[in-house]
């Protein structure tokens, strides 16, 4: 049976333990409200560790001051759910006090990777991200921790984050989870109505042809752009964020696309904003 936990001292009570048998600890952090994207994060650290926390965390601190905290989904008990199902050990779900302590006032923070994309238009976030991510890790101390690709920049920043800074963990990045018609996963997803997870599907329907024109030979990143750009205002619901194209190490502008490039775009449809994105690959 799954165990959930609250505070940081049980968690590290628990680590300990499973330590002192040599096992091995896998960490998915999350913010909760689960689906099948998350899954396939724990899945894999199931399959690479013996042990796996999943934390579940909705943190203020990479919110900003109009965005979407409080009506952010939640259900710990389906998350509980698709753990146990899915192998997982140890749920870590701190209240906002217990990570955030009377009195902190440290913080993780980058320049350069976050300049662009998201970072652009939510100029605190990655702040939130680094600052909560190596808080966890240094709860967990985990060997191996599992992020999405479809948070492509966050896998990014997280990578550089513990080369800069020395964190003794391995960060696997895993593949985008689409439903059936193409969208990525999101929790974010929940608070489109019917017309509006309709029209949702111009991002995914926009990267594919991307990624298409990409493999017949374009190279012109500018050139993409602007079919990316006309095919998404195409769709009447949809009001484009960004649409990007970068290094996907450093997250800097690429004019000429290349292996390692990261195409992304950032969409709202009505007053949700979605993610999606692709990354060459090959030479
Ligand atoms: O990707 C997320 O859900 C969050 O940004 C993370 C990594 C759990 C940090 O709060």
């Amino acid at each position: 049976m799954i165990k959930v936990v609250h505070t940081i001292d049980e968690v590290r009570k628990q680590v300990k333990e499973w330590r002192q048998e040599g096992a091995s600890v896998g960490l998915v952090p999350t913010m909760g409200y689960l689906h099948e994207g998350h899954q396939s994060l724990i899945k894999r650290s199931v399959e690479d560790n013996d042990k796996t926390v999943v934390s579940v965390f909705v943190n203020p601190m990479q919110f900003g001051p109009a965005e979407d905290l409080d009506s952010y989904p939640r259900d710990l008990n389906a998350d509980t759910k698709l753990c146990e199902a899915t192998g997982a050990d140890l749920i870590f779900n701190p209240e906002p006090e217990e990570m955030y302590k009377e009195g902190f006032c440290s913080f993780v923070d980058m320049n350069g990777p976050t300049a662009e994309l998201c970072g652009k238009s939510r100029p605190i976030h990655f702040r939130g991200v680094c600052t909560v991510v190596s808080k966890l890790f240094n709860i967990v101390t985990p060997d191996r921790a599992y992020f999405g690709q479809k948070d492509a920049q966050q896998l990014s920043v997280i990578k550089r984050m513990v080369t800069d800074l020395n964190v003794p963990v391995e960060i696997v990045g895993c593949p985008i989870v689409r439903e059936n018609d193409g969208l990525a996963k999101s929790s974010r997803n929940t608070y489109l109505n019917e017309e509006e997870r309709k029209a949702a599907l111009i991002l995914s329907k926009t990267i594919f042809m991307a990624q298409k024109l990409v493999e017949e030979g374009m190279k012109d990143a500018n050139e993409l752009i602007s079919v990316m750009k006309k095919n998404i205002e195409s769709e009447p619901l949809a009001k484009i964020d960004y649409v990007q194209v970068v290094d996907f190490d450093s997250i800097t502008v690429k004019d000429t696309i290349g292996a390692n490039t990261l195409i992304a775009m950032a969409v709202y449809i009505g007053k949700t904003r979605l993610i999606d994105n692709f990354i060459v690959s090959g030479n």
